[in-house]
């Protein structure tokens, strides 16, 4: 199979449309087969429960070639049953596991001419998504519903790839206690744009999100979660039922204790106690691992010792090693590459 011919070393993250789609309907309390198609457009009532009360939630992962050619997602089974516990918690129909992974096989071989080669940098990110596609006035879910797969060639997520970002603390809230933080809803991503706007319009590239209740703990960014480095070289990443439960943090928790024995801590974190670590990253499908040089509290600069110009060391064998999975280069020790045939 040939190749696209796309810069693949110079993508951004941004949607490049590619040639088929996975589309799947509920109807009348069934899914259909579902199929692929061509067409990336969508006609649905002006009424359709996505369009009044964002009744929607997505995934995001990625394929990848391996270093010996291969196409594999990497714990697609993850994605799947996340997605179901998004459905639940927004009263939608759950797409059955099985079919969500045949679907990404479906979608991925189909556009296998857009999966970026090896070495390029460049990966292909798959979008899974659902949403109340019948009309709905009254506050209310949808009695029907569209699920789709899209996927599209993307390189780094912040500008600049593996160069360290500054970011900062929010005034801003991003899910509440008892609210949907924990899964991917799309209203928790519409209700961070114009925090994101603002934090963008003031020079930073992210907003670090404090529990809303106290204001005094660490969740996550608008797109990933965090991991820090302790000076004594502990990986600590910070727990809360109101953050997402990033399937690549919780893959970096194994491979920092099995692939590289250090220990790890899955504990609340005080914004108090930032100054004491060494390293800072974003983790996530989108992120990978991007570095933290700097974070601004309200004037007060939080400045990480690995510096604005590299990761980190712990973060680079984190990065190292993870990446080197994905990719092929190290041994897959839990069966977490998918290979699509
Ligand atoms: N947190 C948020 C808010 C996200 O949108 C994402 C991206 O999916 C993550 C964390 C990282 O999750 P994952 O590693 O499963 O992609
Ligand atoms: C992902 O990493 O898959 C996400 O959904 C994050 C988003 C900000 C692109």
């Amino acid at each position: 199979m040939e190749k696209k011919n796309i810069d693949w070393s110079n993508l951004g993250f941004s949607y490049i449309p590619t040639e088929q789609r996975f589309v799947s309907n509920y109807k009348d309390g069934a899914w259909d087969e579902g199929g692929l198609t061509a067409d990336a457009n969508i006609t649905m009532s002006e009424c359709a429960g996505v369009l009044q009360y964002a009744q929607t939630c997505f995934e995001g992962l990625k394929a990848y070639t391996t270093e010996d050619g291969r196409i594999v997602t990497f714990r697609p089974d993850l994605n799947a049953q996340r997605m179901v516990d998004s459905c639940k918690r927004l009263e939608m129909p759950v797409y059955p596991v099985e079919k969500f992974l045949a679907a990404i096989d479906a979608v991925v071989g189909a556009n296998a001419a857009y999966v970026p080669p090896y070495g390029s940098g460049a990966t292909l990110y798959i979008r899974p998504y659902m949403f109340g596609i019948s009309p709905v006035i009254g506050v209310k879910p949808a009695q029907d519903y569209q699920f789709r797969t899209f996927v599209t060639p993307v390189g780094p997520y912040f500008k600049g790839g593996a160069k360290p970002i500054t970011i900062r603390v929010s005034d801003f809230d991003r899910a509440a206690p008892n609210g949907t933080g924990h899964i991917k809803a799309g209203l928790n991503y519409a209700m961070s744009l114009h925090a994101i706007v603002n934090a963008h319009a003031e020079g930073y590239d992210e907003n670090l999100y404090l529990d809303p209740a106290t204001h005094t703990k660490v969740e996550e960014t608008g797109g990933a979660n965090f991991i820090f480095v302790t000076k004594d070289g502990k990986v600590v990443t910070p727990k809360s039922d109101s953050i997402l439960p990033s399937i690549t943090r919780r893959s970096l928790m194994v491979v920092a204790k099995e692939y590289l024995g250090l220990e790890v801590e899955h504990r609340e974190v005080y914004l108090s106690e930032l100054k004491d670590f060494a390293e800072c990253g974003l983790c996530g499908t989108a992120a990978v691992i991007s570095p933290v040089g700097k974070i601004v509290d309200h004037g007060e600069e939080i400045c990480f010792s690995s510096g604005m110009e590299k990761m980190g060391p712990v973060i680079q064998k984190l990065y190292d090693t993870l990446t080197g999975i994905q990719m092929g280069r190290l041994e897959d020790k839990f069966g977490w590459l998918h290979e699509i045939k």
